[in-house]
């Protein structure tokens, strides 16, 4: 929680502002006394939310800009560079559930531009400044699918696509917050299961099956806030047993260990 003062609020950068978690990050970090910076595409919506926002005491910029396109990304690169922004929130996204032989492939690369391409860009423009200050914080909004490459659930949405998106926000997230270790700046990939937003929707309705367990974008934000204090790299909002996590790194430094040798396996030695 940063000071209400207003001398010495400190700004924070919420992409996809216009609606479900990044509105409601938007919405909770100005109640904890932090400036905004607003991106989406909808300006109605984020000049109603500045209009919210501001009735509590926060200053808040609009950028209206799409992060699929270069010049929307440049634009919003541009303000991160300024060196105010003492918080990124990289969490702008939408999904492309359906058979991956189906997908727009524009449509799928217009995916890798917002999380990924995107998220590369704005972590690299804020963080200068704020290795410079010694302080500062990059949350970076991923999925409980970024684990599950290689699962065939039958529940699970075909999803090649956007699982491989926030397989990178997980593998940038940690693999930065290594480097970044001890540098007062942190990083954090924050993996949701499902959450009740308009992601969701198609024509403007919900399309969730019945039963699936649904987190409110209040509680996933709390989790997300809360596990920066605590250091948390990887923030699973609804897992209780951090051990789990643990276990898959370790399952990850074992195959790292065991797989970069200069022989060929005996698999291998036949056959191709
Ligand atoms: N809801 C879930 O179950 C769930 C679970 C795990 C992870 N997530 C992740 O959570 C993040 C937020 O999603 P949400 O659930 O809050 O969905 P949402 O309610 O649909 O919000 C998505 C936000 O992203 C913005 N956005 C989409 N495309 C954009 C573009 N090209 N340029 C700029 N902004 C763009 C949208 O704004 P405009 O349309 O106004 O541009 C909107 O503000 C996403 O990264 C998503 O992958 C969601």
């Amino acid at each position: 929680m940063v000071s209400t003062d207003r001398v010495t609020r400190a700004r924070a950068l919420v992409t996809g502002a216009s609606s479900g978690i990044g509105r409601t990050f938007a919405k909770r970090l100005a109640a904890d006394g932090y400036d905004l910076v607003l991106v989406a595409r909808r300006e109605e919506r984020l000049r109603g939310l500045a209009e919210e926002l501001e009735a509590l005491g926060a200053d808040c910029e609009i950028l209206v800009a799409d992060l699929s396109k270069p010049e929307g990304l440049s634009e919003v690169e541009r303000r991160a560079r300024v060196g105010d922004v003492e918080m990124l929130v990289n969490n702008a996204g939408f999904q492309t559930y359906m058979p991956f032989v189906e997908l727009d492939p524009a449509v799928g690369e217009a995916e890798i531009s917002v999380q990924v391409t995107a998220v590369m860009r704005l972590s690299r423009a804020v963080l200068p400044a704020m290795l410079g200050r010694r302080s500062g914080a990059i949350i970076n909004v991923s999925s409980m699918l970024a684990f599950s490459a290689g699962l065939d659930n039958a529940f699970l949405p075909k999803r090649a696509v956007y699982a491989a998106t926030k397989a990178f926000v997980n593998a940038f997230s940690e693999t930065l917050a290594s480097e970044l270790a001890g540098t007062g700046v942190k990083v954090q990939a924050l993996c949701p299961g499902v959450v009740r937003t308009e992601f969701h929707d198609v024509d403007g309705k919900p399309v969730l099956r019945p039963n699936v367990p649904i987190m409110e974008p209040e509680a996933v934000v709390q989790a997300s806030l809360a596990g920066l204090e605590l250091d948390d790299v990887v923030c699973v909002p609804a897992l209780d047993d951090r051990g789990l996590l643990d276990d898959e790194l370790e399952a990850r430094r074992t195959l790292f260990g065991s797989g970069r040798g200069s022989e060929l396996s005996p698999r291998y030695r036949k056959g191709g």
